[in-house]
């Protein structure tokens, strides 16, 4: 039975949703998946297979994500490891969407050389201006993200399900 562990980052609780519905799918599929947030820096060691993401924020990960991936790496070391982010860029410009996205993953794997990543994807996050406290009313003016749950739970639902192989071939 391949566990999974699917760590996750949310500033306003759409990515844990995500996670969820990720989680639902692998089980779905016969592994054994749980979710946690990255900031309880969940233990690694009773799991063979990792799906890790996060928001992108100014064009990275909330930290804690990035952090969790990038100082568990030399202990997850073989395992196979996934990657996505959520983001608002891609709903109106896909590639700039995903340049993003592979920008923050290749700093990332620069700093963890280590992780065995065998997919990675970007997906349409989901946004209410009404919600941003103050601070990221000011951010948000200068690159307005648009609004709305632009979730595609079936594109998340079809990744989730291909890395069921890609979790077995590399275990
Ligand atoms: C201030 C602010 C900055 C953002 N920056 C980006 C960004 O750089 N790239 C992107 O694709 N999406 C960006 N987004 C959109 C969020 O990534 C998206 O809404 C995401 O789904 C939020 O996830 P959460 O509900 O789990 O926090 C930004 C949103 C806000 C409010």
């Amino acid at each position: 039975m391949t566990r999974v562990l699917v760590v996750y980052a949310t500033r306003f609780g759409s990515t844990r949703e995500v996670a969820s519905a990720m989680v639902h799918e692998l089980n779905a599929s016969g592994l054994q998946a749980h979710a946690a947030e990255a900031s309880n820096s969940p233990p690694p060691e009773n799991y063979d297979a990792f799906v890790i993401g996060s928001p992108l924020y100014g064009g990275k990960w909330i930290s804690v994500a990035g952090l969790y991936a990038a100082l568990m790496a030399g202990r997850i070391k073989e395992k196979p490891v996934a990657l996505f982010s959520m983001g608002g860029l891609g709903i109106k410009h896909p590639e700039a969407g995903l340049a993003q996205h592979k920008e923050f993953l290749k700093n990332l794997i620069e700093v963890a050389p280590s992780l065995n990543v065998v997919s990675d994807a970007v997906f349409s996050g989901y946004f209410e201006r009404s919600n941003l406290p103050w601070y990221l009313k000011i951010v948000d003016r200068f690159a307005p993200t648009p609004q709305g749950d632009h979730r595609d739970w079936s594109k998340i639902q079809i990744w989730s399900r291909s890395l069921v192989t890609k979790f077995r071939l590399n275990q």
